[in-house]
């Protein structure tokens, strides 16, 4: 086809097949190498589809009764034809589509997908992450033995240290002050209806505003060639959609969704995890005071991260990988710099004498939240102005820098809290956790 026939074609009015649904008649060349987007936000949609089907075979079998539900996976696992596979590969999806969401946000930002007709896009994004953490969240208790009951407790009892509304929310979440049937009831809920349609709608909504900004940002300068999608595109998703499901399935065959024994109020687990997608705050929960720890730290970063979009640190499409060649090194520098400071931090502090012990007649709103801090900021500070002027960043390259820093280091928090951490949560090796 000519290209301005394919241009033509280019605006979302004629439609073939299915997949051509979702995409143009035509597509930018430039926009058909596979590093542009690892193709990670088709992987999060293929893992959603593949979350809706398995979910429903679950539900089939699955009763929402604590007399009732931890039977039910068991029946599931052992009588049911392809049960237990089921529930593995429903298991394994549902951390993939963490990861691989997560990983979809970061290419985002680092090639700068956020801004211009793509803020709103960003916002949704971010919508569709907290409902996909929600999702996560709200499974996670459906099977009903003893690490369903406890990582559920520790989870929900993050809310408390909101400040003012976090009990009630805490309360009206899982109905009571503790876990119960009518949680059971509720998560249940959610977790089958009612996040499943939000992300329906949100998930057709993404795909909506991809196309009307014209597909995924590329950078200005670039000619523009357009290509037929078919096969183009097509046959590159079709590649990484096998290699997704190999993955997965390999995973489901091999290793079993766990299942402890049934949950048991009145005797909890040593140590006692939150769900792995929470360890990263609950390691940060001891080193810091639980309102730093739990609310102030997470709630700063998502305010910057929502806000991202509007500071207009660089407000011009672009479409390049950091930007620069120097603000790629300066990110890789920030990588191994956050995997060597992070464990130091967390060694030192678990092994040099706490401010609280020495200081015991100063509040530990000081010695454990507003010291720990200071000490945390100033080095965040310290450390900014030495790669800024190392690497001579500009605004836009500082900021990804920076994000680069914190997130490998909430990344190491996460690993830490998830492997190195035993009973009465003190570090361990990975093999006696
Ligand atoms: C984004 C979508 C979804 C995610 C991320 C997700 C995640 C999870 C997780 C992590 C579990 C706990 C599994 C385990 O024991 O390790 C679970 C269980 C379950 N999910 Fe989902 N799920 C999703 C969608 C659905 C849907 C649409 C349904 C049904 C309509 C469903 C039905 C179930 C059932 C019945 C269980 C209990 C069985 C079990 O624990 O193995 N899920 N889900
Ligand atoms: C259910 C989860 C999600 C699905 C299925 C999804 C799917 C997609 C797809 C297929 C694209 C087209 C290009 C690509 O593959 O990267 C895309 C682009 C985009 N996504 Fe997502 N996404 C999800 C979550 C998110 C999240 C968590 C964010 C960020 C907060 C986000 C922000 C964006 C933005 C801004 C674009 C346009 C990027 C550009 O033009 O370069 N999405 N998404």
């Amino acid at each position: 086809m000519q290209t301005k026939e394919l241009e033509k074609n280019n605006k979302p009015k004629r439609f073939s097949g299915i997949l051509l649904h979702l995409h143009p008649q035509a597509i930018n060349e430039k926009a058909l190498s596979f590093n542009r987007t690892f193709g990670l936000g088709g992987m999060a949609a293929l893992l959603i589809v593949i979350q809706f089907i398995t979910g429903i075979m679950l539900r089939l079998y699955y009763e929402p009764f604590p007399q009732k539900a931890y039977d039910s996976i068991i029946f599931l696992q052992n009588n049911v034809l392809f049960g237990q596979l089921t529930r593995n590969i429903h298991h394994w999806s549902g951390v993939f589509l963490v990861i691989i969401t997560f990983l979809h946000l970061l290419r985002v930002f680092f090639t700068g997908g956020y801004q211009s007709a793509r803020k709103v896009n960003w916002i949704i994004g971010l919508i569709l992450f907290v409902l996909i953490i929600g999702s996560n969240f709200s499974g996670y208790l459906l099977p009903w033995d003893q690490l369903a009951y406890w990582a559920v407790t520790v989870g929900t009892s993050l809310l408390e240290y909101i400040p003012f509304i976090g009990s009630a929310l805490r309360e009206l979440m899982i109905a009571g002050d503790e876990i119960n049937s009518q949680t059971l009831l509720i998560f249940y809920n959610f977790h089958t209806a009612i996040f499943p349609i939000l992300i329906l709608l949100l998930m057709a909504y993404h795909f909506w505003r991809v196309r009307k900004a014209g597909g995924i940002m590329l950078p200005n300068d670039e000619e523009k060639n357009f290509v037929p999608t078919f096969p183009n595109l097509v046959y590159k998703e079709f590649v990484v959609a096998l290699a997704l499901l190999a993955i997965i399935l390999i995973f489901s065959v091999f290793i079993n969704a766990p299942l402890l024994i049934k949950a048991n109020p009145d005797f909890s687990l040593n140590p006692t995890k939150a769900p792995w997608y929470f360890a990263g705050i609950q390691e940060l929960l001891m080193h810091f005071h639980p309102f730093i720890a739990a609310f102030f730290i997470p709630a700063v970063i998502v305010i910057s991260i929502v806000a991202l979009p509007f500071l207009k640190l660089k407000d011009e499409p672009n479409g390049i990988w950091f930007y620069s060649e120097k603000a790629k090194d300066a990110a890789k520098f920030s990588l191994v710099s956050a995997i060597i400071i992070t464990p130091f931090l967390v060694i030192a502090n678990e092994y040099l004498p706490k401010f609280e012990t020495m200081l015991p007649s100063i509040n530990s709103f000081i010695t454990n939240g507003i010291v720990p801090l200071i000490i945390l900021l100033l080095i965040i500070w310290v450390y900014h102005k030495f790669v800024s002027k190392r690497f001579n960043l500009t605004r836009i390259e500082k900021a990804q820098t920076i994000f680069v820093f914190i997130t490998t280091a909430f990344i190491i928090l996460t690993i830490i809290g998830i492997f190195f951490r035993g009973v009465n949560m003190k570090l361990d090796f990975p093999w006696n956790v």
